[in-house]
């Protein structure tokens, strides 16, 4: 990705933290995708009184691409924006459903609003994801 595009996603993400709708554990999340049509969507953590109805905001963010693109919709990269120090990673469910659209190589950049920035990908935090060819018999 470039820098550019880069910078935009990191500061919608980051801007995107005031929406999240989460008022039980006051933990604000923002994320932004690029598909590799070069678009870019948004999510941010929405939770409930049953808490495990809680959504994630990168879970939000690809619905969000999925529902404009279509099934076919594939992912080049994601940003996640927390307060966190370090800046903190998306959770195991929201690695599985990133895997699902993206690649072993899907860049994800992790950042918080003390101008942290750590890039990691897909395959360096989920290693052994569950992929559709498994169910293949
Ligand atoms: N959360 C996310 O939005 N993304 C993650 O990857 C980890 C956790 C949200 C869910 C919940 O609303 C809050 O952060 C605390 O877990």
């Amino acid at each position: 990705m470039d820098e550019k595009t880069l910078k935009k996603m990191i500061d919608e993400a980051l801007d995107l933290m005031q929406h999240a709708y989460a008022p039980y554990s006051k933990y604000n999340v923002g994320s932004t995708v690029l598909t590799a049509r070069g678009n870019i969507y948004r999510g941010v953590n929405v939770e409930n009184s049953s808490y495990g109805a809680t959504i994630c905001a990168e879970r939000a963010a690809v619905l969000s691409a999925v529902t404009a693109e279509g099934p076919e919709m594939k992912l080049e990269s994601v940003v996640v924006a927390t307060h966190s120090s370090p800046a903190a990673g998306p959770c195991g469910m929201c690695l599985q459903v990133l895997s699902e659209f993206g690649d072993s190589n899907l860049e994800i950049v992790m950042v918080n609003d003390k101008g942290e920035v750590i890039k990691s990908t897909l395959e360096k935090l989920l290693p052994f994801s569950f992929k559709q060819v498994f169910l293949k018999k």
